[in-house]
């Protein structure tokens, strides 16, 4: 299979006869770039406040159903340390952007987490370069913020108050301070052209992204998209297998949005390129209030649970578990 232009992948994109073919080779790729095992990041929830009104978005400032929780500094560590001990090697905070958690007291929750021998991942937005390189300072391994769409207009549409421009500053400011950088995109936003979606993923290659995930848009009822047309399954797979062949070794995760809209959609997608799962470890309390989109996966489970559940199926499907921390191992040459 021949991807290298653009056009390339615009033609993969628009042809689905070749997904059964598509899907294999990315299989492949996964294969032989970064084996069979699966790595699991524990995923912490730890506030829903957040001051952006992205218009896909449940957590949106204007959503006023939903109810807010912040789960303070003590309550984290807790979180951390149940998934340390039920064995997660990497640890994802994660949160909308909520101005209570200072710079100090984000740095102290790393120092704090980081003696558990774990890595640590942050998602929680768009900061400055000094606010970064004190994460980085603290121990922070890596960061996830997606670029969310590469098309400056449907960007502008989606995010009132922010600019693409400052997204990709935030994306270079971690690579300069040494992060391990996960982005990725949403597939099926209203007016997003197929093109746009090929200009995405050459994005990913041109940052050199460590890490990419990609998932399928799920309107949710609280949000000005409630009436949109969620994304679909097949073309989010069809974005995250290209992003797989060509930027060969990094980590790429099977998407809880994905599971969303389709029964065993992680399992799919670890069969078509991904090779990270994201279970949720934060309590069940909090859970049915961080609902990103409608009909979020595991919202009524626990981490236990999930953990189990992930387990069985990665084995099912003749996989293993990773022990070690999954760090992005370059082993692709150029
Ligand atoms: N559908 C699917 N994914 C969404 N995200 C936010 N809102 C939605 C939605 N309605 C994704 C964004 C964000 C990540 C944490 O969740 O891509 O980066
Ligand atoms: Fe949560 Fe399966 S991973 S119930």
């Amino acid at each position: 299979m021949q991807i290298s232009s653009k056009k390339d992948i615009i033609e993969i994109l628009k042809d689905d006869s070749i997904n059964e073919e598509l899907f294999s080779y990315a299989d492949s790729v996964r294969k032989k770039y970064v084996g069979d095992e699966i790595h699991l990041r524990g995923l912490i929830e730890f506030s829903n406040y957040c001051k952006n009104t992205c218009k896909y978005c449940g957590l949106r400032c204007e959503n006023k159903n939903i109810e807010r929780y912040r789960i303070l500094e003590d309550e984290i560590l807790e979180h951390a340390k149940n998934a340390a001990n039920l064995g997660f090697k990497t640890i994802v905070l994660q949160s909308g952007e909520d101005n209570y958690y200072t710079v100090n007291r984000i740095c102290n929750i790393i120092s704090v987490i980081k003696k558990l021998n774990v890595a640590l991942t942050l998602s929680i937005g768009e900061k400055t370069f000094e606010e970064y390189k004190a994460y980085k300072d603290a121990g922070a391994d890596r960061y996830l913020i997606r670029i969310e769409t590469t098309d400056e207009n449907l960007y502008s549409k989606m995010h009132p108050g922010m600019s693409l421009e400052n997204r990709k500053r935030c994306l270079r400011d971690l690579k300069t301070l040494g992060y391990e950088v996960g982005s990725g995109c949403l597939v099926g936003l209203p007016n997003q052209s197929i093109e746009s979606l090929a200009d995405d993923i050459l994005f990913f290659k041109e940052i050199g992204a460590d890490m990419i995930g990609v998932g399928p848009f799920i309107p949710h009822p609280d949000t000005p998209l409630k009436d949109a047309s969620k994304g679909s399954f097949f073309l989010a797979l069809k974005v995250m297998a290209i992003t797989r062949i060509l930027l060969k070794d990094i980590n790429i995760p099977a998407t809880t949005a994905m599971e969303s809209i389709q029964k065993d959609g992680r399992i799919i997608a670890l069969q078509s390129g991904a090779n990270v799962v994201m279970p949720n470890v934060t309590t069940t309390e909090y859970r049915q209030k961080y609902e990103i989109y409608k009909g979020k996966a595991c919202i009524n489970e626990n981490p236990t649970k999930c953990l189990g559940c992930i387990t069985n199926k990665i084995k099912l499907i003749g996989r293993s578990v990773s022990k070690d921390f999954g760090s992005h191992k370059k082993v692709a040459k150029e």
